[in-house]
């Protein structure tokens, strides 16, 4: 693979300036993770809240050691299993890793993403300098936005805030990684991705719980551990109305409709007997996708920005099966219709 524009970007990366890269999952907007100020800087251009923590990103399983003081034994299985990859395992912090990267808290984020060139820029810049290395990257969009999955995305999202953009093409999965929180037992899906519960179980032996089954509540007070605790996520501008049937979507269309409002409609079957697409004619934005979970969470983020950028006013979403990453497609839905 040739290195295009790798070399510039470890030299802007290491200069504490803000390089946007492919991943597997999303583009992700990279700062050196060992600088308060260039991580104060990847926060300011995405009009991120300071105590909001981020991931940071690692060219192989050995960092686990280097970034958490107390690697517990169920991270370490998982990342064995799927790293590089799109999972991220929260563990106990080593005393080296900023407070402004964990939110202040106790934990770290960690993740080693399957992407050719995020891998090469995160070996480029670790170098032989001997020193713990990462890269944090959330997201490359602003805050509260639809994550990015091309390059043009980026650009569109964060314009002149970022200093270099590397093009990897459009993401393999479409979708931000699954979060396991190792610290608590059994361990704890805080957010779903490609990585299932089911594969999660298969490692560990047993079921992983998912947020609120530790039964703490979310106070006024209390840190944003859980992604999308802090507002509505992954939104795009129109309003997103999630639906269960295609006749639920059909009803659904002809409301937005009646109101006067311009219709995208997302992840309907197509209708053999011409039914449906008769229902659905004229001025209606047909923002088709795959029907199979994966290929459905890999357009969907496209799709969302289509919408935007269409002047669709309501996204009438059908979800996938939830199979696989359908359930992570089905969150992030309900994260952009505000439902959840
Ligand atoms: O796929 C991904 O994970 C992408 C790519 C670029 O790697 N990154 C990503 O980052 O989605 P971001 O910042 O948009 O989402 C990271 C989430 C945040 O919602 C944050 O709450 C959670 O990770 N997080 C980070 N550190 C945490 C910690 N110590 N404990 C609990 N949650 C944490
Ligand atoms: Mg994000």
């Amino acid at each position: 693979m040739p290195n295009t524009g790798i070399d510039e970007a470890v030299a802007v990366l290491r200069s504490g300036r803000l390089v946007a890269f492919p991943t597997e999952t999303v583009y992700g907007l990279g700062a050196d993770a060992s600088s308060p100020r260039a991580v104060a800087g990847c926060f300011a251009a995405k009009g991120r809240p300071a105590d909001h923590p981020v991931i940071v990103h690692v060219a192989e399983p050995a960092a686990l050691d280097e970034w958490s003081s107390a690697v517990p034994d169920s991270a370490r299985r998982l990342v064995g299993e799927f790293w590089p990859g799109p999972l991220t395992v929260v563990v106990p912090r080593a005393d080296h890793v900023l407070s402004e990267v964990t939110g202040g808290q106790d934990t770290v984020a960690l993740r080693m993403p399957d992407q050719p060139v995020a891998l090469v820029l995160l070996r480029d810049f670790a170098g032989d300098r001997g020193v713990p290395s990462g890269i944090v990257a959330p997201s490359a969009n602003r805050f509260g936005h639809v994550s990015p999955t091309t390059a043009d995305a980026v650009a569109e999202e964060l314009g002149e805030a970022v200093d270099l953009v590397l093009d990897g093409g459009p993401c393999a999965v479409g979708l931000e990684s699954t979060i396991v929180n190792c610290t608590v037992d059994p361990p704890e899906i805080l957010r779903p991705g490609a990585v299932t519960a089911d594969q999660i179980a298969d490692v560990l032996g047993a079921s992983p719980s998912t947020p609120g089954s530790h039964g703490e509540t979310p106070t006024a007070t209390s840190r944003p551990r859980v992604p999308g605790s802090l507002e509505t996520h992954y939104a795009p501008r129109a309003q997103v109305l999630v639906v269960g049937s295609a006749r639920e979507a059909m009803t659904a269309v002809a409301d937005a409709r009646a109101s006067g409002h311009r219709v995208g409609v997302l992840g309907l079957p197509d209708d053999p007997s011409g039914n449906f697409s008769d229902n659905l004619s004229g001025n209606v934005v047909d923002l088709a996708v795959p029907s199979d979970p994966a290929g459905y969470a890999r357009c969907l983020y496209a799709r969302l920005r289509e919408a935007d950028r269409r002047n669709v006013d309501v996204v009438v979403a059908l979800p996938p099966a939830p199979e696989g990453i359908g359930v992570a497609v089905a969150d992030r839905l309900a994260r952009a219709a505000g439902t959840r």
